[in-house]
């Protein structure tokens, strides 16, 4: 059994925020007190050995569920693989993750999404759910057969990393996801209006000489899908939101009543289009880094809920292909090992966002949305959590991430707050930075 002495639990799902106790048994949250003695605790135990944790000064929270990663695998495992990446999540704090479909193969066929399914198992970190693409090759034409994908374990439909241009594919598309109550994730982004662009088109990328992609090339397809989305009365989740326009959209969709829920990324709430340098290729990501208003907006939509919730869209890549000029290197950024203290350093500890906010946005809000299990800590759920030290600092190193990758923008940057003990189904996977080894 484990006690967690006197932390402060932020648990969203329970509007809790303030000190507890919190016993675990069995894998599961056995109950949340604000005070209990050691013969308590004891008798609770029946025998069996307490673990006790000195919460003071830390944080417990629902394991972070992320619903945008790639993990690569199969078929670009130099970039990343299940086993790597779901080491990487779970030492940055995420208990869940949902895996993208844009691998190679990608994931349009039942047995690749069991499979994906069945590599999370056997790494034996953070669960791992499959997400499906929603065209067969991903090519944007024919629907991949849903329910049986459903019935292989995806979580949800997407095409992420290219857009759904054929509307009425999307329709479609949005229709039959009614059958299996899953989401269609949309990566918005109108593939003629983005064309050959490099960042985000503005004063900056005019002043680099990069070719611009406007962002219209986003909300054009942003506006587009909550049409679908009112029409059909399918469940649509829109990934990466980076522009003002795109959560404007958003917010009168919503009070129109449409089934709609978004994402943003860590990246977009914390850098912007100016800060992008030429010499570093790990700024380089789609949709890309927006101007300070965007960034302004963004904040304010994750605030006030218009942006539902945070997701990485860790995007590992190779050294060797983020070590091209800036026009050649693919697009993306790797982030699961320092999202979430980049979020706490950038926005918490500034005042710009509420931690409660931040942990509902990240664990309970997309367990709900996505119908997953975990995001609270509810007594005889599953214990996954986390343990969070705001002091704790971090210089990130290549030779601390357990990612294969290090394209990340914080690399020779102090972090502050990590998280510093990981559970998943109330067995510790991470203490002190390090992931420690599987049971099996
Ligand atoms: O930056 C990105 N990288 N954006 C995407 O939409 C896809 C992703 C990837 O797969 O590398
Ligand atoms: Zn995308």
């Amino acid at each position: 059994m484990w006690w967690l002495k006197d932390v402060w639990v932020i648990d969203p799902s329970q509007k809790i925020s303030s000190p507890q106790n919190v016993l675990i048994q069995e894998g599961k949250v056995l109950e949340m007190v604000s005070s209990i003695t050691e013969e308590e605790v004891l008798n609770k135990a029946q025998g069996e050995e307490v673990e006790t944790v000195n919460g003071q000064g830390k944080f417990l929270f629902p394991g972070l569920i992320d619903v945008h990663t790639h993990l690569r695998e199969p078929g670009q495992e130099d970039k990343e693989d299940i086993f790597s990446g779901s080491r990487a999540a779970v030492r940055g704090g995420f208990t869940t993750i949902l895996a993208m479909a844009n691998t190679q193969p990608v994931i349009d066929k039942r047995a690749l999404a069991e499979f994906v399914r069945l590599q999370g198992e056997r790494a034996g970190y953070a669960h791992v759910l499959p997400i499906g693409t929603v065209t067969k090759g991903m090519h944007g034409q024919e629907l991949v057969e849903m329910a049986d994908m459903k019935e292989g374990g995806v979580a949800a439909f997407s095409d992420d990393g290219k857009n759904i241009q054929n509307a009425e594919v999307m329709r479609l598309a949005l229709e039959y996801a009614k059958l299996t109550g899953l989401a269609i994730i949309s990566h918005c982004e109108d593939k003629d209006l983005a064309g050959d662009g490099l960042m985000r088109r503005g004063l900056a990328s005019g002043r680099m000489g990069l070719k611009g992609i406007p962002a219209s090339a986003e909300s054009v397809v942003v506006a587009r899908d909550v049409i679908l989305a009112e029409e059909t009365g399918g469940k649509l989740h829109l990934a990466h939101i980076s522009t003002a326009e795109s959560v404007e959209l958003i917010r009168r969709a919503k009070a129109r009543g449409v089934n709609v829920s978004a994402e943003v990324n860590p990246h977009h709430l914390i850098l912007c289009d100016e800060d992008i340098r030429l010499t570093d290729t790990a700024l380089k990501v789609n949709p890309p880094l927006a101007s300070k208003e965007d960034r302004e907006a963004l904040i304010a939509g994750l605030c006030d809920g218009t942006i539902d919730m945070i997701a990485t869209d860790h995007a590992p890549h190779t050294q060797a292909e983020k070590s091209r000029p800036f026009a050649e290197a693919p697009f993306g950024i790797a982030s699961l090992e320092t999202a979430l203290s980049a979020v706490y350093q950038y926005l918490v500890l500034p005042g710009k966002i509420s931690w409660e906010r931040v942990i509902e946005a990240w664990s309970c809000l997309p367990a709900q949305r996505f119908g997953l299990s975990g995001g609270t800590l509810k007594p005889g759920t599953g214990a996954d959590m986390v343990l969070f030290d705001p002091d704790f600092r971090e210089v990130i190193e290549p030779a601390s991430l357990v990612s294969k990758a290090r394209n990340t923008p914080f690399l020779g940057k102090t972090l502050q707050g990590f998280p510093v003990m990981v559970w998943v189904e109330g067995r510790l996977v991470q203490k002190n930075r390090v992931v420690l080894q599987p049971e099996h």
